[in-house]
């Protein structure tokens, strides 16, 4: 009687094992994309905001690469933003939502939303409903 030889396929064992691990690293480093849908949850809370620190650094951020001086209107670059958009009526005070900063000419959603993430649009949002202040 002969005893056969068990042959463990390491690879068998290992490859689940790894596919294992990797996933458990990556996952850990996974942001989710962000729609730039509005934070309609009531337990966000953004208390006040301040056009200078909280607003120009989002269009520095994300928009003044083609909204600079003399690139594409509205210029959002920090020297003239405020002018820029009050006197481009691009802030609608009674109708944050439906400020020219986000809506297209046509009426429907703009192009500034899938820029920004859904924070920084309640920031902007909840700028806009204290006032829109050059504050
Ligand atoms: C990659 C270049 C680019 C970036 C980045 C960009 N824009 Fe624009 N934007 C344009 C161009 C080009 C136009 C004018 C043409 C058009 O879309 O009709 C425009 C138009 C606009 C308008 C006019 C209304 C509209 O929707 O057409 C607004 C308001 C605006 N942008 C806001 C923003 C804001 C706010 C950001 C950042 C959050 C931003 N943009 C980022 C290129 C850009």
């Amino acid at each position: 009687m002969s005893v056969k030889p068990v042959k463990i396929n390491l690879s068998v064992v290992l490859l689940p094992a790894i596919i294992l691990m990797m996933s458990a690293c990556t996952k850990s480093y996974i942001r989710m994309p962000d729609e730039g849908v509005v934070i309609k949850d009531s337990t966000l809370t953004i208390d006040s905001v301040h056009f200078s620190a909280d607003i120009k650094p989002i269009f520095s951020a994300n928009c003044t690469s083609c909204h600079f001086a003399g690139g594409d209107n509205p210029g959002l670059e920090s020297e003239n933003v405020y002018s820029n958009l009050i006197t481009g009526n691009y802030i609608n005070i009674s109708d944050p939502e439906n400020s020219d900063l986000f809506i297209k000419g046509d009426g429907t959603p703009g192009h500034a939303d899938s820029y920004l993430t859904s924070y920084e649009h309640a920031k902007i949002i909840t700028w806009i409903q204290q006032g829109a202040l050059d504050n």
